[in-house]
């Protein structure tokens, strides 16, 4: 496992769609392993392997309940609206708001070449889209509403607690 040196924003590579994965062996483990320990390490919650530079399409992504690996992922049906701050691995510091469904059903293969079905509702759906949008060299600024700071995300945050 290593951690792997993450691409930002006008790097060529983030606009490139990427290729489906066709073999399930040692070196995709390896490259899943090594996607989360960097997302681990960059304090994240979803990683797209084309941020680490490979142009195959696998995710992963934990939003604190566990790793999920999603390798091919399409997704099948979505439903209801939700308006959140993003930010991305790739686009350091920077944070917007954007306009996402509410729930997300999507089938992925795993790790083994395996089919499944995988939902999501908030966060979860929020960063399931996010992340396959990676893989066809979309990035959340180009969806954006409107750019915020990490105060401002703070600040809204303490208000809904409160
Ligand atoms: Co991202």
């Amino acid at each position: 496992m290593a951690i792997r040196k993450i691409v930002t924003l006008g790097d060529d590579v983030l606009r490139k769609k990427s290729r489906p994965v066709v073999k399930f062996d040692e070196k995709l483990w390896q490259l899943l392993d090594d996607m989360k320990d960097t997302m681990i390490k960059a304090d994240g919650v979803g990683l797209a392997a084309v941020q680490v530079g490979v142009l195959r399409r696998a995710i992963v992504i934990d939003v604190g309940d566990g790793l999920i690996e999603l390798i091919n992922p399409e997704i099948i049906e979505t439903s209801g609206e939700q308006e959140g701050s993003e930010g991305c691995l790739s686009l350091p510091g920077r944070y917007g708001i954007v306009k996402r469904p509410n729930y997300v059903k999507l089938r992925a293969q795993n790790r083994k070449g395996q089919w499944r079905l995988y939902e999501g509702t908030e966060l979860k759906a929020r960063c399931f889209c996010h992340e396959i949008d990676h893989l066809d060299g979309i990035v959340y600024k180009d969806k954006e509403i409107k750019e915020v700071t990490a105060e401002e995300i703070l600040a809204d945050r303490k208000g809904k607690d409160d």
